[in-house]
């Protein structure tokens, strides 16, 4: 029989064993002695002065002749001459990041403290204005909760002082002298670099755990063959400008960029072995770049009808896998796949009666952690409101998963193997 249960995984490409599920007591890799990376090193020149360290300040009194349209901070205000952007950006979750998940864990216990507060809605509900605390931490005049609601509005990125910001116009030029509602527009290069997107997507000055901050999407990407040929975020995630930043969440873009295989690599008969390859062809970054999800990939033997064979299952997860129960927190396993890197998960093939095929199965899992945050935070949280939202949180995360790739070989009497077709995808 197989030994069930049982896995190794190894990536191809820097020859490095990564840890895997079964053997979190494996010791994590010396935590690397370079200086964590400062806000300077990435968010210098206009990007530095665009953003400050988070919340923004307040945009203050708007130019004498501006309209109250022009004026206005409001989405939906922009998405009057702007609609393309605004129908994209709703659909995305910049526009839902003032979620329930999010606010139920500011009405009450630890989080509920103005320092937190601030601390928490810096990178979901960035701007001055959707503060229900001024720095000094008293109540903020300007505070605007229906703007908080709509998360990373459009202002976050383009607003400053009430002047506009964005990339250069493209197609043909402006006519010389053409006037503009908001007193146009600032164009700026830097809204096509990938920095752009650090500010919330990359921790700074943080010596993080086992040598790598918590969120290091930025630092990951600047590392990749991506980065050194000219692929911004922006290429990826804003293709053709659109402001959709659809991203784990989304099974085809990560299907797009992920390749699993299920090859027949040694031997046959009673040494056989086989791997499933999952290959980070083309993300930006590690597949996942956050501690948050989790991929499973799992192998197992079926009979003609497709049923599972009880005990011939191996599985492997792809994640980094932090203990936050420790002090100091620990990493236990990080297997997340680098760009370019194969992360393989072999199985040895000794067919077990009545199987006909080996299967393949990868599944993602986006909000793997939170799904377990808010399920104990329903056990502690007392106010109705913190349990209402955090049970609304627990119900959009609740169907969230989602199968990447099944793969199929078939295997059986020895000497009748061969790769058989894809098995088509159908949701988990
Ligand atoms: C009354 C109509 C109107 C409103 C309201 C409006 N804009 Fe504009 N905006 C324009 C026009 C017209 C241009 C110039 C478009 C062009 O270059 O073709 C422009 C240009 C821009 C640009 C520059 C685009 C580029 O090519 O880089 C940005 C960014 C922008 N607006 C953001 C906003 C935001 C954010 C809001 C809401 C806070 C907003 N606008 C509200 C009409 C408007
Ligand atoms: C540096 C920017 C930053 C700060 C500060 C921050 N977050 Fe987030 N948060 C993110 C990003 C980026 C994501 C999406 C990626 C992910 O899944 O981790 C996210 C995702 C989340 C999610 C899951 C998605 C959702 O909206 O349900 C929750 C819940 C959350 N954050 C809560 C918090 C809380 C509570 C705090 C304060 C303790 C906080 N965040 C502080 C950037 C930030
Ligand atoms: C998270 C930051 C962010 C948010 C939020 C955001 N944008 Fe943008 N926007 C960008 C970036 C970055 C670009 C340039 C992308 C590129 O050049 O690839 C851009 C480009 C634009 C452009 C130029 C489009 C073109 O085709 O030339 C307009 C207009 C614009 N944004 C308006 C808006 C409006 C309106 C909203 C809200 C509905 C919004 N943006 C929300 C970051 C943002
Ligand atoms: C002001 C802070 C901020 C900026 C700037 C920002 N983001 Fe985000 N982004 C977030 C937060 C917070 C979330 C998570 C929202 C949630 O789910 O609650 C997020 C979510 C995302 C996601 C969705 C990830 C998923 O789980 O599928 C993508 C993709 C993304 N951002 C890409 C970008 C790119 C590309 C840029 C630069 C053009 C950018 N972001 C700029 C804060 C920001
Ligand atoms: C070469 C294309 C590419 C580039 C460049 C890229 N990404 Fe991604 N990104 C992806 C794909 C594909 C996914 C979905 C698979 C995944 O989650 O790893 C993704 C996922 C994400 C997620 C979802 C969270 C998670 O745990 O994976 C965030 C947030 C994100 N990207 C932000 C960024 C930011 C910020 C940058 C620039 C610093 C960037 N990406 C550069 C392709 C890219």
């Amino acid at each position: 029989m197989v030994s069930a249960g049982q896995v190794w995984i190894a990536t191809i490409g820097m020859g490095l064993a990564l840890g895997c599920g079964s053997a979190t007591d494996q010791p994590a890799p010396a935590a690397a002695t370079v200086p964590p990376l400062s806000r300077d090193d990435v968010l210098s020149g206009f990007l530095g002065k665009h953003w400050p360290p988070l919340p923004l300040p307040l945009q203050g009194p708007p130019p004498p002749e501006f309209t109250s349209v022009e004026a206005s901070l409001d989405p939906q205000t922009c998405g009057a001459c702007h609609p393309q952007q605004y129908a994209d950006w709703r659909t995305s979750l910049h526009a839902a990041a003032y979620s329930p998940g999010l606010s139920g864990q500011l009405v009450e216990g630890a989080l509920a403290h103005p320092a937190e507060v601030r601390n928490c809605l810096s990178c979901h509900t960035p701007l001055g204005e959707q503060q229900p605390y001024a720095a000094a931490l008293r109540p903020e005049p300007a505070f605007d909760p229906g703007l908080r609601e709509q998360g990373i509005v459009c202002a976050s990125c383009h607003v400053r002082a009430h002047r506009r910001y964005g990339p250069p116009r493209r197609g043909v030029p402006l006519p010389e002298g053409a006037v503009l509602p908001h007193g146009g527009f600032e164009a700026r290069t830097e809204f096509q670099q990938g920095s752009f997107c650090a500010p919330c997507h990359q921790f700074f000055d943080d010596a993080g755990v086992a040598g790598k901050p918590l969120e290091n999407t930025w630092a990951e990407w600047a590392a990749s063959r991506h980065a050194r040929e000219g692929r911004t975020c922006q290429s990826c995630h804003m293709p053709d400008r659109r402001h959709l930043w659809r991203g784990i969440h989304d099974p085809d873009m990560v299907r797009a960029a992920v390749a699993v295989e299920l090859a027949d690599v040694r031997g046959a008969g009673r040494s056989a072995w086989a791997e499933l390859r999952i290959t980070n062809r083309d993300v930006g970054h590690r597949f996942p770049t956050y501690t948050t999800p989790r991929v499973f990939a799992a192998l197992w033997q079926a009979d003609a009808q497709g049923r599972e064979i009880e005990g011939t299952r191996v599985e492997a997860v792809i994640a980094r896998q932090i203990d936050f129960s420790t002090s100091p927190w620990q990493e236990s396993f990080d297997t997340r796949v680098a760009p370019d890197e194969t992360l393989v998960v072999p199985y040895q093939v000794v067919p077990a009666s009545p199987a006909v095929q080996l299967v393949g199965r990868v599944t993602v899992d986006p909000d793997h952690h939170y799904r377990g945050v808010f399920a104990s935070l329903l056990g502690e949280l007392e106010s109705e409101e913190a349990r209402d939202r955090i049970a609304q949180a627990a119900r959009d995360v609740a169907e969230s998963a989602f199968l990447l790739a099944e793969r199929t070989l078939s295997i059986g009497p020895a000497g009748a193997r061969g790769e058989a077709p894809e098995a088509p995808g159908t949701p988990r």
